[in-house]
């Protein structure tokens, strides 16, 4: 398995209860996961404990065979080669769409850097755009911006939290079959939070529901349902 989290534990320093109660979940190489939960069920926290935002109480985590984390090592998160787009996309203001994906560009020398900003934005279809500054793009143009942020230092997993939050339903509907055609153009392994069952059954190639700070397999819980059915 290419990603591995086993019996992941979490909770916030003032909070009671365990956020995450023994969370398992391994993933393909290459494999779009999404994660589908109500809002407070958790979503963010485990994207934010895969990238080293967040220590878990207990549990293990690796990736490509290597422990991030357990009860004896920590991996700092800008080692563990995860690209991430943010709910609100997050590009700096002051910088140009170009100086936004260079930005994580910093073991590359300047021809290389030059060259892979230029893959990746016609990647996402943004060549024209590269002088320009997050304000004067759309919404839409500022997620393919984000994704291509992500994507240029080619990441061993990408996670994306609800990228299409701040669009109009039209939009997110276009952008939600781009997205998917882009990961897979690059075969890139990710993970991709959402409320939203539209979104996941578009996107995603495995869908796992949060509850109760576990995840559930979607398919076995569609089962589950129909032979509850079956059964009334
Ligand atoms: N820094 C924090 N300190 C304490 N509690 C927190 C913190 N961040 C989140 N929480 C709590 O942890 C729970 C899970 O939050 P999380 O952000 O992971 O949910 P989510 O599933 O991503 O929700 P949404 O769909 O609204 O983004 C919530 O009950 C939230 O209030
Ligand atoms: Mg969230």
């Amino acid at each position: 398995m290419f990603i591995q989290i086993e019996d992941l534990c979490f909770n916030y320093r003032n909070a009671k209860e365990n956020i995450i109660q023994n969370f398992n979940l391994s993933i393909d190489q290459g494999e779009i996961i999404s994660i589908l939960g109500e809002s407070g069920s958790g979503k963010s926290t485990i994207l934010r404990l895969l990238c080293g935002l967040e220590t878990p109480s207990c549990g293990t985590i690796r990736i490509s065979n290597n422990i991030m984390t357990d009860d004896h090592h920590f991996v700092l998160p800008e080692k563990r080669g995860i690209g991430i787009v943010f709910q609100d996309y997050a590009l700096f203001p002051h910088m140009t769409v170009s100086e936004n994906i260079k930005f994580g560009l910093k073991g590359y020398d300047r021809k290389a850097r030059k060259k892979r900003i230029e893959e990746v934005l016609d990647l996402v279809n943004m060549m024209n755009f590269m002088k320009r500054y997050p304000h004067e793009l759309s919404g839409g143009q500022q997620q393919r911006i984000a994704l291509a942020r992500a994507l240029a230092p080619k990441p061993t997993l990408l996670l994306l939290d609800e990228p299409f939050s701040n669009l109009d339903a039209d939009l997110q509907i276009k952008i939600r079959r781009e997205l998917k055609d882009i990961i897979k153009k690059t075969g890139t392994t990710s993970i991709f939070v959402t409320h939203d069952h539209e979104d996941s059954h578009a996107i995603a190639d495995r869908i796992i529901t949060m509850r109760d700070g576990a995840a559930y397999d979607w398919e076995s819980i569609c089962t589950l349902r129909r032979e509850q059915e079956h059964l009334v």
